[in-house]
């Protein structure tokens, strides 16, 4: 096994996932780990703009440009290969990827969903929506999930999660915020510094 475990991140937006792991890379969290692709399914995201100012190979690959589902999984799985990816990370991904994608990377891709699963998760809850949910529900603790990518919707096995409480007033926005800064980027720089360590046999 190479001294470092090669990562490849999956992303469709703002990237600050993306940003916490750099940052947590920079700074020696994940310290077995090296993230060596981002790939993203919209041309438009700013987390590609992250990762060349950060110096990573970035990508954008589109359903559009490779004529559906299957040219976009082949397109995905081309690259990856062609890294020697051991890990990969969906951080803020929104393409749903086929059964015989994810089996194919069994226990090597990984996720975070913001909400403590099995609450507010599966098919439909992104973006703004599980803070919506958990919001309406009147729940006083939610918090974030890293686990890893199965079959089924938010359905793989826990890797870790952290709880955040609802304060008086919150709206989607600021929940959707205060996961994000004491959970998301805290929990999944730390399970990938965790798994990459696994990976090297460090
Ligand atoms: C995060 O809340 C993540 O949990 C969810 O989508 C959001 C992505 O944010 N899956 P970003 O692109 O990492 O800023």
């Amino acid at each position: 096994m190479a001294e470092k475990a090669k990562i490849a991140v999956l992303v469709s937006g703002g990237g600050t996932n993306l940003q916490a792991l750099i940052d947590a890379e920079r700074s020696g969290i994940i310290d077995s780990g090296e993230i060596v692709l981002v790939i993203s399914n919209n041309e438009g995201a700013y987390a590609l703009e992250r990762a060349e100012k950060a110096g990573i190979e970035a990508h954008a690959v589109t359903k559009r440009a490779h004529g559906g589902q299957a040219g976009f999984e082949a397109a995905v799985r081309e690259l990856l290969d062609s890294k020697g990816i051991d890990l990969i990370v969906l951080a803020g991904f929104l393409s749903i990827l086929s059964e015989d994608f994810v089996k194919h990377y069994d226990h090597r891709i990984i996720n975070i969903h913001p909400a403590l699963i099995p609450s507010f998760c599966g098919p439909g809850y992104y973006g703004l929506k599980p803070h919506i949910a958990a919001l309406e529900r009147g729940v006083k603790v939610t918090g974030a999930t890293v686990h890893y990518v199965n079959e089924i919707a938010d359905g793989g096995e826990i890797i870790s999660q952290k709880a955040v409480y609802i304060q008086d007033g919150d709206t989607p926005e600021t929940l959707q915020r205060r996961v994000m800064e004491e959970a998301e980027w805290i929990i999944l720089p730390q399970a990938v510094a965790d798994i990459c360590r696994g990976i090297v046999g460090a």
